[in-house]
């Protein structure tokens, strides 16, 4: 028994990785590209370990897909593998269409004609599971109801688009085909290894550099926010136990305006590494152009996972954003690393027109 991650060198991936073969013996395969955002020193702790392989590979490759998908015959496939950053698909949409949607599709395709190969058994335990976005639903102003798995898609930006067209087209493998299909549809993550080109890592490393905290436009902008192994766990679970062809929603049930989230790593920032002036990390925010068609709100309903399958988050926001905050602070290096090529180059491009 196996499985095969894509994507397993980025940010929620390797959490992912990382996180099951603490919980389980069971091998993974971990497929990844190794974009700008894919990072195997995340992985360091894994290098002698023989349940973890790691395969340098586009999931939209027709031809190393179908073989290694022949030669380790998993049980499962688990997508993590996206163009994630809703600013870069502002900047550069072309990536977000070809890795989320023409890769979401050929990786359909080599998977289904693998499975269409596989024993009764096998077949019928076969999963698919794609890790979506909250994005796909759009935004909801101050008072609308939480973003429940009836919601219907309305995608805003280039990379919502993407992730919608490719949750669609799971979906339709699964009506067509049979496919043994999953979809969980997560809100905000944070936590370790997070790339910081995103609000909260990117806050973190600024401050302590002595930069400036962009935010955007008002910074009353809403996100759920759940701590990454929180979404392990819930992807574990629908892995688990989840009926095929269904969506789940995950969500932290913590909804927080943006300039809430900046203070409160300020103020974690202030007593645990605190400024040589003995002044607040706050009087580096400032405030920024606003980012082109900027969703407004999302909210997770997140009763259907817990009520069908048990679900729901261990850690609230303050438990969560310390140990973040915590981890950034213990693991310079990995920042230092990180920083590097691509991503100075993309902080030129995003920032400088901003005033
Ligand atoms: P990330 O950008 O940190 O990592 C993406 C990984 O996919 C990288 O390792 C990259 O090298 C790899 N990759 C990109 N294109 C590939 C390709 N064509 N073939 C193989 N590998 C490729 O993203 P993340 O934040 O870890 O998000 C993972 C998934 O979860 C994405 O599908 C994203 O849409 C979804 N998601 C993210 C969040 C969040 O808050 N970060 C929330 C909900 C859903
Ligand atoms: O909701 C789930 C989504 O969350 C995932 O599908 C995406 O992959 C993930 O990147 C994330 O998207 P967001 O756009 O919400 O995340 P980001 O960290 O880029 O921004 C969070 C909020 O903070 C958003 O309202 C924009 C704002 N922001 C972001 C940056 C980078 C700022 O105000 N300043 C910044 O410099």
């Amino acid at each position: 028994m196996m499985i095969f991650v894509t994507g397993g060198a980025g940010f929620i991936g390797a959490n992912f990785v990382l996180d099951w073969l603490q919980e389980h013996d069971e091998p993974i395969v971990n497929i990844d590209k190794l974009t700008y955002a894919g990072n195997l020193e995340s992985l360091a702790s894994l290098q002698d370990d023989s349940r973890h392989t790691f395969v340098h590979a586009d999931i939209g490759d027709t031809k190393v897909i179908p073989e290694l998908l022949a030669k380790h015959q998993p049980r499962a496939v688990i997508n993590f593998a996206a163009e994630s950053h809703v600013d870069r698909s502002i900047h550069s949409p072309e990536d977000f269409i070809q890795t989320n949607v023409v890769g979401t599709f050929h990786l359909l395709e080599s998977v289904r004609s693998y499975w269409n190969q596989l024993d009764q058994q096998n077949k019928t335990d076969f999963r698919f599971l794609h890790v979506s976005t909250d994005e796909v639903y759009g935004s909801l102003t101050k008072n609308e109801p939480a973003f429940t798995e009836q919601h219907q898609y309305e995608p805003n930006s280039p990379y919502s688009a993407s992730k919608a067209a490719s949750d669609h087209l799971v979906r339709s493998y699964h009506h067509t085909y049979g496919l043994p299909v999953l979809t969980t549809n997560c809100s905000n993550n944070y936590g370790p290894y997070h790339f910081p080109e995103k609000l909260i890592p990117l806050m973190i490393v600024n401050a302590l550099a002595g930069k400036s905290l962009p935010i955007y436009g008002d910074g009353q902008q809403i996100r759920d926010w759940l701590y990454v192994k929180d979404h392990c766990s819930a992807i574990r679970r629908v892995v688990a136990a989840g009926i095929i062809g269904e969506t789940y929603n995950v969500g932290g049930w913590n909804e927080k305006p943006n300039i809430e989230i900046v203070h409160t790593v300020c103020a974690l920032l202030d007593e645990l590494r605190p400024r040589e002036d003995k002044k607040s990390y706050t009087e580096q925010i400032t405030f920024v152009t606003d980012r082109l068609g900027h969703d407004r709100r999302y909210a997770i309903d997140a009763r259907k996972i817990e009520r069908e399958l048990g679900w729901k988050p261990a850690e609230t926001f303050d438990t969560g954003i310390r140990k973040t905050v915590q981890w950034y602070l213990d693991n310079q290096e990995w920042v230092a690393n990180v920083q590097s090529g691509a991503y100075r180059d993309w902080v030129e491009t995003n920032y400088a027109e901003r005033t």
